[in-house]
């Protein structure tokens, strides 16, 4: 099949690569012009496990700024733009908005063609983009029976993105027009029955999932990703909170987890206490669901209290430090860990970053360090005072104290007696948990 994906970032850009992979004749179209020209050489803008190494590979595979260019071929079109907060709480629309426009604007008025919605989108969105572009088309004379509209909701995790795109629990297909179902049920078909051959560079879950495919409406395909994201949220939440009583009561977080997790029922994922979630999904679904809740006059504590119990996550990590430290401005302290999460380069709405922030904001000098992050935290934070360090050890040089914001596999297995040794002080806040257990000569380890 013929297929465009609007915007290329995580999203767009995995779901463009994985389908080609597959067979399938696919154009990535985006307008930010960098990302395109980074894709025509074959390079990735993001980084994500595997998708360089797929990128290379011999498939029906371009891109281009250029949505005209493409468009006319298209059997299927999926928008998956972003769709950030709002000061308000809303999601910001307007690039699905656009998109949606440049879709209304180009189509030729007899195309046969699925339109997909794949970006997270409040509830009722998708009608309305369906009405903006079969009025668009109406208004130019087209016969819209020929568009169909189908909401297909996204669960990919950024670091894990291909093989959660090759090998993910579920397809959500949210439609009530059969000709839609049918061709986005054919495209993914290989994925549904997992009968594509394995890319090697990209793992493969163990335990390897049984895909399954729902289908349903378009306004209960957008509450399953939602509901989905914020009930992940709010178990992170829950575990944060009982951590903070098994820390008064001298009970042990980690055990307390994985008995909980023994329990098939509760899972063990999303119970490791820390400094809590963030990235571009979970907090902006959150507010975004409370948006939605409050304009149809309905109360959501239960959300709101995951968003409180996230934000004192952070309260918490700063008072240890004071405790410690007594006196911030002045003190030089190492942030190990940009990205909201490790394994990916996207330092957007990270709960390290704004540990770092409010160290600056209380007057420390702060050093930065991520393994896959740091060009982007240099252009998106350049004027927030950090100081940007290549390597741990230039980044723990001389500093009073050293926090661990994100639990990258790399900072397990440094010397952390050798760092220590080249601190002021030997303290290291593990907001992460993640060196909980260890022992190392002369470093002291204060868990979150
Ligand atoms: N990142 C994730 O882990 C994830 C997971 C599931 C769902 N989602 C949802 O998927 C959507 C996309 O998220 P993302 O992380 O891929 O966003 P992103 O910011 O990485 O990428 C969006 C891309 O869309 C492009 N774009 C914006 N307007 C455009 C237009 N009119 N035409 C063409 N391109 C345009 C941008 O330049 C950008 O490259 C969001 O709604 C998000 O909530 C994200």
């Amino acid at each position: 099949m013929n297929v465009v994906t609007i915007g290329v970032g995580y999203v767009g850009l995995n779901t463009a690569v994985a389908l080609a992979y597959i067979g399938h004749t696919v154009r990535g179209v985006d307008v930010d012009a960098r990302k395109i020209d980074l894709l025509k050489q074959r390079k990735a803008p993001i980084s994500e496990a595997g998708l360089d190494n797929l990128l290379t590979q011999q498939m029906d595979l371009r891109f281009t700024t250029s949505l005209a260019e493409v468009i006319q071929e298209a059997d299927i079109i999926f928008i998956a733009v972003g769709t950030p907060s709002l000061p308000n709480g809303h999601a910001n629309l307007a690039y699905v908005e656009s998109a949606a426009n440049d879709i209304g604007k180009l189509l030729q008025p007899s195309h046969d063609v699925t339109i997909v919605v794949k970006s997270t989108v409040p509830v009722g969105i998708n009608s309305q983009i369906e009405r903006q572009i079969r009025e668009s088309i109406s208004a130019r004379g087209g016969n819209t029976s020929y568009l169909h509209f189908a909401s297909n909701p996204e669960f990919l995790r950024e670091g894990t993105a291909l093989m959660d795109t090759f090998y993910p629990d579920r397809f959500v297909i949210g439609t009530e027009d059969d000709r839609a179902f049918e061709m986005l049920h054919n495209l993914f078909m290989p994925i549904i029955d997992q009968t594509f051959e394995q890319p090697p560079f990209i793992d493969v879950p163990n335990p390897r999932p049984k895909t399954q495919c729902l289908r349903t409406n378009q306004i209960s395909a957008e509450m399953i990703k939602y509901a989905s994201n914020v009930f992940l949220a709010l178990k992170i939440s829950y575990a944060n909170e009982i951590a903070g009583l098994a820390e008064k009561l001298g009970a042990n977080m980690a055990d307390i987890s994985a008995g909980m997790g023994m329990d098939r029922r509760i899972a063990p994922y999303f119970l490791q206490s820390g400094l809590g979630w963030g990235g571009s999904c979970f907090p902006k679904d959150s507010l975004a669901l409370l948006s939605i809740s409050r304009d149809y006059d309905y109360k959501m504590p239960i959300v709101q209290a995951a968003l409180d119990v996230n934000n004192a996550q952070k309260d918490r990590l700063v008072q240890k430090i004071l405790t410690r430290l007594h006196i911030l401005p002045g003190r030089r302290i190492a942030v190990y860990g940009l990205s909201f999460k490790p394994n990916t380069d996207d330092v957007r709405n990270s709960p390290s970053v704004e540990i770092a922030q409010e160290l600056v904001r209380r007057g420390a000098v702060v050093t930065v360090h991520d393994p896959e992050g740091l060009a982007n935290a240099r252009v998106i934070y350049k004027d927030d005072g950090f100081i940007f360090c290549d390597t741990p050890d230039e980044a723990a040089k001389n500093a009073d104290a050293l926090v661990i914001a994100t639990n990258w596999a790399c900072y397990k297995t440094l010397d952390w007696s050798a760092i220590a040794k080249t601190m002021r002080q030997p303290l290291v806040f593990d907001a992460r948990n993640m060196l909980r257990g260890m022992r190392f000569d002369n470093v002291e380890i204060i868990g979150l």
